[in-house]
């Protein structure tokens, strides 16, 4: 049985305000930049690179609303990024968190075991000081802590204002990044759980294993965190024995470790977010028809009509707190790795578990067909 709980039982060792960015390490960072903008709607934003004194990569900022996307590209094989791309292929690098002292957050969880990436340094211009450190977290990701406090400029030192041609792209309205999954090693889960308990001072809220979320193949097992403000919800998955290979295992296989499995991005107009984002060409989960069929015996009244969920394939849950609309988009990626969720909450704090048995099922046809079942 799924466990939610709503109580607080961590501890602020130091200030979590919110997400800042989310750091992506690409092959090809222009090419990647111009999918976000035409599939995803996500706006011009920033820029650095050689041009700007920033040598050995370029990052370009997008951004919508609320949400964040750096993503850099390496200029040489001699770059550190090129080996994490060798071996990972294009995903999520650093997932970074605003906070108020760059300094005492970094040396705050390195004083509690975390491993650090670098400690606090700074960086100037004539729009003041802006200062990062990073902790690494599973696998080959990192948690920046970026403070922003005494710097007044666009995005950071050496970036100016992304401008690139006018593309169509209908805006499908997304506002932030609702949570952000992991996945780890069968057996790790509970370390991880363990690290961010421990490290960062949040609660497991949610709880749930193969017995809430399995088919006859393959079953996950899941463990949310999350800060004391909401702003910050890491599931963190484990694959649990099946028959054949789990959608967990599949991922760490072609990921070639721990890494984010998805990234869900909140709407508050579902309809129309998925609308625009399926005219922009994003490709997302088929949902079998059948799913509909007593839909509203399972969930109860909702808002919605069934007509446009239905033919749209969005997906409905409802736990003690209201409900949620989501979908799942397919991997963004050849590898089987990264993909995003859009997600619409009316009151409900969960995660879908009660879709999860529906979505594996759609999951392992895209498994079965790339042979890996
Ligand atoms: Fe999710």
């Amino acid at each position: 049985m799924a466990i939610i709980t709503t109580e607080w039982t961590g501890k602020e060792y130091f200030q979590i305000t919110e997400l800042d960015h989310i750091e992506f390490y690409v092959g090809n960072a222009k090419q990647a930049v111009h999918y976000y903008r035409s599939a995803f709607g996500m706006q011009p934003f920033a820029y650095a690179g050689p041009e700007t004194g920033q040598k050995d990569r370029v990052s370009y900022v997008l951004k919508q609303k609320k949400i964040f996307f750096v993503i850099t590209t390496p200029l040489s094989s001699h770059h550190p990024a090129t080996n994490w791309l060798a071996t990972h292929g294009d995903g999520v690098r650093d997932i970074a968190f605003k906070v108020d002292c760059a300094q005492t957050a970094h040396d705050s969880c390195v004083s509690r075991g975390a491993e650090s990436i670098h400690p606090s340094k700074s960086w100037g211009d004539s729009d003041g000081i802006y200062q990062k450190s990073a902790i690494k977290t599973y696998g080959d990701t990192i948690h920046s802590f970026v403070e922003r406090k005494a710097y007044n400029g666009l995005w950071a030192p050496r970036y100016v204002p992304l401008k690139l041609p006018t593309i169509h792209s209908e805006d499908p309205g997304l506002l932030l990044i609702d949570h952000i999954v992991g996945n780890v090693e069968e057996g790790k889960m509970n370390d991880w759980r363990d690290f961010y308990e421990n490290i960062f001072g949040f609660t497991n809220f949610v709880v749930f294993d193969e017995n809430d979320i399995s088919t006859k193949f393959s079953a996950l097992k899941s463990r949310v965190m999350r800060s004391k403000n909401w702003k910050v919800k890491f599931p963190i998955n484990e694959p649990a024995s099946g028959l054949k290979k789990s959608q967990i295992e599949e991922y760490l296989d072609f990921n070639e470790g721990p890494g984010v499995q998805h990234i869900a991005l909140l709407t508050d107009n579902i309809i129309k977010t998925i609308t625009a984002l399926r005219n922009n060409g994003v490709d997302f989960l088929y949902v079998p028809e059948t799913y509909y069929d007593g839909l509203s015996n399972r969930v109860g009244d909702i808002d919605e009509t069934l007509a446009p969920l239905k033919e749209l394939g969005i997906l409905v849950d409802r736990d003690d707190e209201g409900y949620l609309l989501q979908l799942f988009s397919k991997p963004v990626e050849d590898r089987p790795t990264l993909f995003y969720e859009i997600i619409q909450r009316k009151g409900s704090i969960g995660f879908g578990q009660g879709n999860f048995q529906a979505l594996f099922e759609s999951i392992e046809i895209e498994q079965e067909k790339r042979g890996n079942l």
